[in-house]
């Protein structure tokens, strides 16, 4: 069965293969996976899709795999591999991220992706009180944002930050006497919104953003965290908030570059 790149036409044939699996339709998600990454399908003869992933790639260093659905017709008919190899193909980066399901990670694991630890989602009402250290980000700080988040994410993703202002409700930074030191956004998904990307120097930098974006939203709050910041964990739990769903992190090729101690959450976990 053919592999090819789609587009947002596409995106309802996306959302209906997502519903199949029991995943949540997600079109705002999707409108920027479709302007940031490249969307591979399968066609179902009968109409649909059969299969699709997205990888969004940066530069040459990095890519972040998600979307990873077959319908359960097609299912262990090796279409996910070949939907896998087919994208990581194409994007030839030097390593390859991704946060897998119990469903997906045996295939990943016989592609060679090795585990670096887990993720868990938190969902919840979150109402942290605003700690008043963050402003937030206008378009003048967009250029040390950028750099701020190649530094510490270590491949350079200026079609994500270009989209951050519009797409994301809400952008913060907090500044060091040296500039930006820390941004953070929040951004609707469906009934919650998502918070991520958060980058900072510190824990004590990365709760004050969060707990500010938190201030102003009405939604429940979604947050996506792995196991490099346990104490960011504790204090989300501590919080009132209890883990949800647990993903494998993997990642293929090289070790992953940046400074991922100052990453504490990502834009999604379908991109990194
Ligand atoms: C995960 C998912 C994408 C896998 O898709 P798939 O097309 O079934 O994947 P494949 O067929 O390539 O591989 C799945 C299994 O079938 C096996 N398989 C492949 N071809 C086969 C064949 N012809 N006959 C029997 N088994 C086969 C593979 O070896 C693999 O075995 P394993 O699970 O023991 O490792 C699919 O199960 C899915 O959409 N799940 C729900 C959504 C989800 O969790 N996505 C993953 C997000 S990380």
């Amino acid at each position: 069965m053919l592999i090819r790149r789609i587009d947002a036409t596409r995106l309802d044939d996306c959302l209906a293969l997502a519903a199949g699996r029991k995943w949540s339709a997600e079109p705002h998600k999707w409108g920027l996976l479709f302007e940031i990454g490249d969307v591979y399908g399968i066609d179902d003869p009968d109409g649909g899709l059969a299969g699709c992933v997205v990888c969004t790639s940066y530069g040459t260093r990095l890519s972040g795999i998600g979307m990873m659905l077959v319908a359960e017709k097609f299912g262990r008919q090796g279409l996910g591999g070949q939907l896998m190899k087919h994208a990581m193909a194409e994007a030839g980066t030097e390593s390859t991220w991704l946060t897998a399901t119990t469903y997906g990670q045996p295939l990943y694991e016989k592609l060679g992706f090795r585990s670096i630890g887990d993720s868990y989602i938190y969902r919840g009402e979150f109402r942290p009180p605003a700690s008043g250290a963050s402003r937030p980000a206008s378009t003048k700080d967009m250029a040390a944002i950028a750099a701020l988040d190649a530094e510490v994410f270590g491949a350079p993703r200026p079609e994500v930050l270009g989209r951050l202002p519009v797409f994301t409700e809400q952008l913060r930074v907090i500044e060091g006497t040296e500039g930006i030191r820390g941004y953070a956004a929040a951004w609707r998904n469906v009934d919650d919104t998502v918070i991520g990307p958060v980058v900072a120097d510190n824990e004590t930098m990365a709760k004050n953003l969060i707990s500010d974006l938190a201030a102003g939203i009405s939604t429940t709050v979604r947050l996506d965290l792995d196991d490099t910041h346990p104490e960011l964990r504790e204090w989300v739990e501590g919080l009132g908030i209890a883990r949800g769903m647990r993903t494998e992190v993997m990642v293929h090729g090289a070790s992953l570059p940046g400074d991922r101690k100052r990453l504490f959450l990502p834009l999604s976990v379908a991109t990194g």
